[in-house]
């Protein structure tokens, strides 16, 4: 596995442009299994999560043909499988979206359990539960969820917790279902939007996705076309994370600044400029960095995607800042490398209060998981010396290009092969 070295003081500078958006696509592409005919998928981010999520298509017998490393075009009509075993689907997470489609397309599904970033309990009863209310009966053995229907009917849904996977889910198994479905208490994530306009371009028809109430009327048939992934609204706030971060100043291009409200008014409370533009933001600072108390929410809220790069910033801002995290039960253990580097930040359950140190000191440090991974350069970016950011497989699966757009803006960092781990 390859490491990043890290020589921290750059202040970063110049223009990067933001990739599509990683959990837009990782649905995207399990719904072509729903599409007769050529799905043709542009500005599909060049990331681990992808050639594992195109692999187990391929695996069920889509034919994949990619126009150059951004485009695809999928083709899933001679697809015959319903079966994802579990040495296909434990490399990624979102593979439960397999299950969604898969219903869809043939009524049955026999998915294994998933893998992916571990933050605590990571349940999926919000999606069973979506699917049994459209008639598919559910039973779980041996690690498997076989899932099947005599027919899909079109019902009333009401999440009980907010849940992208589950609001995306069940979008996915209804669009092709008998009648209507109706799914209350939705996420209005900018990709579960990104998700219903992929299908609705495909000629479903779903209404009402960005608000909580998300309406499906079923259709016969869905199929090919062309459609645009939407930039990645992590991505972007990670870059202006960075650039506050080094006291740099950074145009990020090819975002909805809309998306990124959440971050553009933390930032502004912490002393930091940010301009809006129609497709683009630009981030500066010359001013001290001030505390800010941060509660990460379900969107509009403050993502808890930004949540480990967000107390990277607020650990060398001036006060002391309080961090709440509203979605995941355990998204601090990150906590313990950035100690290392000399934060001062005590975890309580879901609480962390961050006492803003003058500067932090480059140390070797492990990336826990994808977004923590991003925190961990952010620190190292701004750290005395020199960082190594161990365990790059979690940032790969999710950053196209990390290191590179970062040397393009100044940063000191390249990749290096890592003897010290497997
Ligand atoms: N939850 C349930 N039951 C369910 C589903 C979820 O209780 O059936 C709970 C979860 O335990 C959690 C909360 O609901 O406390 C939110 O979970 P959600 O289902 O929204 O998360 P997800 O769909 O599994 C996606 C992103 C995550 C991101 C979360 C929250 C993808 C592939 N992943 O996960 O992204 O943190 O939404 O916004 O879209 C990442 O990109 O690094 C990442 C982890």
């Amino acid at each position: 596995m390859d490491k990043l070295v890290i020589t921290g003081g750059s202040q970063l500078s110049g223009e990067v442009t933001v990739s599509g958006a990683k959990n837009a696509v990782v649905a995207i592409i399990p719904a072509a299994l729903l599409v007769e005919g050529i799905c043709r998928i542009e500005n599909v981010p060049n990331i681990k999560d992808v050639t594992v999520i195109i692999d187990m298509l391929a695996q069920l017998g889509a034919k994949i043909h990619y126009i150059n490393k951004n485009i695809i075009e999928i083709d899933c009509s001679k697809v015959t499988s319903y079966t994802a075993p579990y040495e296909m689907v434990k490399k990624m997470r979102a593979s439960y979206y397999l299950l969604g489609a898969l219903l869809g397309r043939f009524k049955k599904a026999e998915v294994a359990f998933p893998g992916g970033c571990d933050f605590g309990v990571r349940p999926i009863d919000q999606h069973i539960k979506g699917f049994e209310a459209l008639g598919v009966a559910i039973e779980m053995e041996h690690g498997v969820i076989n899932a099947s229907a005599k027919q899909l009917t079109g019902s009333q849904v009401y999440m009980d917790v907010v849940s992208v996977g589950a609001t995306i889910n069940v979008m996915l198994a209804a669009v092709k279902a008998e009648g209507i479905t109706i799914i209350e208490n939705a996420a209005k994530e900018p990709h579960v939007v990104d998700v219903a306009n992929f299908l609705n371009a495909m000629g479903a028809n779903v209404k009402g996705a960005g608000t909580d109430v998300i309406k499906i009327k079923g259709v016969e048939k869905l199929s090919g076309g062309t459609y645009s992934v939407i930039p990645d609204q992590i991505e972007a706030g990670t870059f202006m994370i960075a650039a506050a971060a080094t006291g740099g100043d950074v145009l990020v291009k090819n975002v909805i600044p809309k998306h990124l409200e959440s971050i553009t008014a933390k930032l502004i409370e912490m002393n930091v400029n940010v301009k809006e533009y129609d497709d683009a933001i630009r981030v500066s600072r010359m001013e001290k960095l001030v505390k800010a108390n941060v509660k990460t929410l379900p969107y509009p809220g403050f993502p808890t995607d930004l949540q480990p790069p967000i107390v990277v910033l607020l650990s060398i801002a001036e006060g002391t800042s309080i961090v709440t995290e509203g979605v995941w039960d355990s998204r601090f253990q990150y906590v313990d490398e950035l100690k290392r580097m000399g934060a001062d930040i005590k975890v309580e359950g879901r609480i962390a209060v961050v006492e803003g140190v003058k500067k932090l000191s480059g140390s070797p440090v492990n990336a826990t998981d994808l977004r923590a991974g991003a925190a961990m350069v952010i620190a190292g970016l701004v750290a005395d010396g020199r960082t190594e950011v161990h365990h790059l497989k979690h940032i790969d699966r999710g950053y196209e290009n990390f290191e590179e757009k970062l040397k393009i803006l100044g940063a000191n960092i390249k990749r290096v092969k890592d003897t010290d781990s497997d």
